[in-house]
């Protein structure tokens, strides 16, 4: 069974290793984030990718944080600024399913998330679905084959290649693949019409 992360070690989702290698605004950009853009971020977490997400959309954007542990939802909600509330939208999902519409978002991050899952082909087609056509997926992870730290033990993790041919079946083309951070891989992916 996929390990999930204890809502106790929430605070290493904000620490300095994060700060120094994973940027959320280059990031988010790189999925094509912009002002007015609609985003979702599944497993959300404490919201280290979702604030700043609210940032690049702006007044004119929108943000869905969602995630399965409604706890971790109530710490991003403390934290959130206060220009935020109206364009950051907090949402409890389940396990294979998250509670909005379909091709609702111009972009969907699954981040550090595929890997807590049995069945992450359920997970990515249920990203596809909110994604608009020409809409794109990231999907950051820990990668198997480089020993932690930083991350979870290797046999926790997700291999790309199990992930690669996940996207393959859920109506999305892959479009670029490359390491995001030292021991993450990055894989993007567009929404097919
Ligand atoms: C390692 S944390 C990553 C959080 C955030 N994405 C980040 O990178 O900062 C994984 C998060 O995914 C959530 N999660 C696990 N399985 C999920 C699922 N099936 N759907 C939505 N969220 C899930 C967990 O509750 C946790 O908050």
């Amino acid at each position: 069974m996929a390990h999930k992360m204890d809502f106790a070690n929430r605070d290493r989702l904000r620490d300095s290793w994060r700060r120094e290698h994973l940027d959320p605004a280059t990031l988010w950009r790189r999925a094509g984030l912009a002002s007015g853009s609609t985003a979702v971020d599944v497993g959300a977490g404490i919201g280290y990718f979702s604030v700043p997400a609210a940032d690049l959309v702006g007044p004119t954007g929108k943000v869905y944080a969602a995630d399965i542990l409604p706890e971790m939802l109530a710490d991003l909600r403390a934290a959130l600024p206060g220009a935020h509330a109206s364009r950051l939208e907090t949402v409890t999902s389940t396990e294979y399913s998250v509670p909005l519409p379909d091709q609702i978002a111009d972009v969907v991050l699954l981040s550090f998330v595929a890997h807590e899952v049995d069945e992450p082909e359920r997970l990515i087609q249920e990203c596809s679905r909110l994604l608009k056509p020409g809409g794109r997926l990231l999907v950051l992870d820990w990668d198997p084959a480089v020993e932690p730290p930083p991350g979870p033990p290797t046999e926790h993790r997700l291999a790309e290649e199990t992930l690669v041919k996940a996207i393959a079946s859920a109506s999305l083309a892959l479009e670029s693949r490359r390491p995001a951070a030292p021991g993450v891989y990055e894989v993007l992916a567009t929404r097919r019409s």
